[in-house]
């Protein structure tokens, strides 16, 4: 017995003695960083685009919705109820001769007789009887419809309602007059509600409607021709500080099964009306109100480099059964809608895409510097094509760099080959690496690129730690943070070889989830972060231009010293549950005041719509003299410390 206490003492004695230390020197650079590392990947899942950063309130407002691939989640009057009110003798029918455009080829002709017809659009809500218009009491709203008379002796009444058509705003009538034309209205909302748009047509006679919207009046990009987007979404980004914006997918970019889905830029850009509405793999559709031109525009307005996926002539790999890969010669071909859109982005507008852009509002070019050909391709096929497309690009713009594709894993044959492929022939392009893994594996593996050679550069464009399922859901939780964070401090250390780094996904919208975990979880009001946005946000405000030596003797901690001009961050992840007393011995640092910015809490912790700050982030100061400085470093935390060099 006592021997046994005497070796724990011998097993103790280290852990109470000695504080753990970490030395640096601020003049010892190793490493430069990249300018670029922290971004943001965004894809249209779990309701990002329509129903989310995209401001359209209305759900399938032009009657397009028909899933193909997923039948049961949207068809031509998902999202409508339609009824004749009582008393009355109406009905109504999908048509499509003569529609407004040919992109947008089916309309509703609604039919009176005697009373009223009502057409109720309830947004994204899930439930068939919730309304999911989130209004609130006292903002505007702008509204338009297009309408085209069918000697209807009445009018068309407008109102933002709830489920029986009861007004909370007040209605605004129209007579529609002769061929198709557009009319418009701004609504005040009376009060807080999940609110329904209600559209009355009244009297004698016929009417066809198509392209209804409406949009909160405060929103960015109302100029755009997409119509602009959530500002508090929009907000919620900007705060992460992106370097770059990949978008728009993710496996909405291959296309998925047969080459219909396929994501053609040229869809979504131009006047919103005529854009051809596409399947969206993850659910219901694409209407590309926030297409390639806002999202240009998005990537701007964030301060961020605007990075386009494009198709790479193989249809989404995940997917069986899928439709052939393009030919080579249709490959050729395809190439010209790469060169296309590069001219979109940057050509002047004396060119014929240039023009396109200028007549869309932006005269001026994109700052368009990267292309990426492909998401999550591999083998002999898709490099063929990417030989390919890529030749085409660097024939045309030798100044923009393309990105290829690795794969969708971390480890194994797959990514081995592709990797094998691209140093043999590609080992000029940015390599796209997609890998969500769980939570432990990334602290585990927080050196994968320590051995990496440094020529080629490494894109992560989509990463996440997955917790174990919970119920549906993997949770976004501290610990999947922590692990991130971990991580993270491996990517800095490797920034001259990992460039940029892109969480995955990006929003998801309450109800409408296709995937977890997701960095920001948003409903009609409320926007919630999750600890690994906090991470996220941590890390890219505290970017550093060098990596500096340094030596930490313990190995539960993971770190990570970096620099600017002004100032030394000492980043650190404690994954253990236990408090380590930390001394940092920091040479060539003045005396003075460091700053912290820390998140800890209980590995479990995650933020709810209920309870938004459980695990938040906190701030403190830290004294640094001859060059010592004292902390603890809470148990599951990470603290990043910043101390002026000047
Ligand atoms: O981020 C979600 C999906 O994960 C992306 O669409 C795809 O690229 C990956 O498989």
């Amino acid at each position: 017995m006592r021997k046994a206490l005497l070796w724990l003492l011998v097993l103790l004695l280290p852990l109470t003695a000695q504080a753990t230390t970490l030395t640096a020197d601020a003049n010892d650079t190793w490493r430069e960083m990249s300018d670029t590392l922290y971004g943001l990947f965004f894809e249209d899942i779990n309701c990002a685009a329509d129903g989310g950063l995209y401001a359209e309130l209305l759900q399938n407002r032009s009657f397009e919705y028909e899933n193909i691939l997923n039948p049961q989640r949207a068809d031509h009057y998902s999202a409508w109820r339609i009824n004749a009110a009582p008393g009355s003798k109406a009905e109504w029918s999908l048509m499509n001769e003569d529609p407004l455009n040919a992109n947008n080829p089916t309309y509703l002709r609604a039919s009176v007789e005697e009373g009223s017809l009502r057409l109720f659009n309830q947004g994204f809500a899930t439930g068939a009887l919730k309304g999911g218009i989130t209004v609130k009491a006292g903002q505007s709203y702008d509204f338009f419809m297009y309408l085209r008379d069918q000697a209807l002796e009445g009018c068309v009444t407008v109102a933002i309602t709830d489920a029986g058509g009861n007004p909370m705003s007040e209605p605004v009538s129209f007579t529609p007059e002769g061929a198709w034309g557009k009319y418009t209205a701004s609504f005040t909302a009376a009060k807080d509600a999940d609110a329904w748009l209600c559209v009355t047509v009244e009297g004698q006679g016929s009417v066809d409607l198509d392209m209804l919207s409406l949009m909160p009046a405060d929103r960015l990009g109302k100029d755009w021709p997409g119509g602009g987007l959530r500002r508090d979404l929009v907000e919620t980004l900007r705060g992460l500080e992106p370097a770059f914006l990949r978008f728009p997918g993710g496996c909405v970019t291959e296309g998925s099964y047969t080459r219909d889905n396929v994501y053609n830029w040229k869809d979504t850009v131009g006047p919103v009306e005529q854009r051809r509405e596409n399947p969206n793999t993850w659910g219901g559709m694409q209407t590309y109100g926030m297409g390639f031109y806002e999202y240009f525009c998005l990537a701007e307005e964030l301060g961020a480099l605007p990075l386009p996926v494009v198709h790479a002539g193989v249809l989404c790999q995940a997917r069986e059964p899928r439709e052939s890969d393009y030919t080579m010669d249709e490959t050729w071909a395809y190439a010209q809608d790469i060169l296309d859109l590069i001219e979109f982005a940057t050509g002047s507008a004396d060119t014929p895409w240039g023009a396109l852009r200028a007549e869309m509002g932006h005269p001026e070019p994109f700052d368009l510097r990267y292309i990426a050909i492909g998401n999550e391709n591999w083998g002999a096929g898709y490099f063929t094509r990417y030989g390919i497309l890529s030749q085409a690009v660097k024939e045309k713009y030798p100044e923009i760099t393309c990105i290829v594709a690795a794969g969708p894993v971390a480890e194994g044959a797959l990514i081995n080959d592709s990797w094998n492929r691209i140093r043999a022939k590609f080992a000029d392009s940015l390599v796209d690496e997609h890998y969500y893994m769980d939570s432990m594996w990334f602290p585990e593996h927080v050196n994968r690129y320590d051995s990496y050679p440094r020529t080629t550069k490494v894109f992560l464009g989509e990463y996440a730690a997955h917790e174990p399922v919970q119920g549906s859901r993997r949770p976004n939780n501290l610990r999947a943070a922590l692990c991130e964070a971990a991580y993270l401090t491996g990517i800095e250390r490797n920034s001259d070889v990992v460039c940029m780094a892109a969480y995955a996904p990006l929003l998801a919208r309450e109800g409408q989830v296709d995937w977890t975990p997701d960095l920001i979880w948003f409903n009609g009001t409320q926007v919630l972060l999750t600890p690994s946005y906090y991470v996220q946000q941590m890390f890219a405000q505290t970017l550093g231009d060098w990596v500096v030596r340094s030596a930490l003797d313990e190995e539960k901690l993971f770190h990570v010293v970096t620099r600017t001009e002004d100032k030394l961050q000492v980043k650190l992840v404690n994954l253990a549950e236990e408090d380590i007393p930390l001394t940092m011995h920091l040479t060539s640092v003045p005396d003075g005041e460091g700053v912290y910015t820390r998140l800890s809490g209980e590995m479990r912790t995650a933020n709810s719509f209920v309870k938004p700050f459980k695990a938040a982030p906190a701030t403190g100061a830290c004294q640094i003299a001859n060059g010592e400085a004292q902390t603890v470093l809470p148990a599951c935390s990470v603290t990043i410390y910043e101390f002026p060099l000047q």
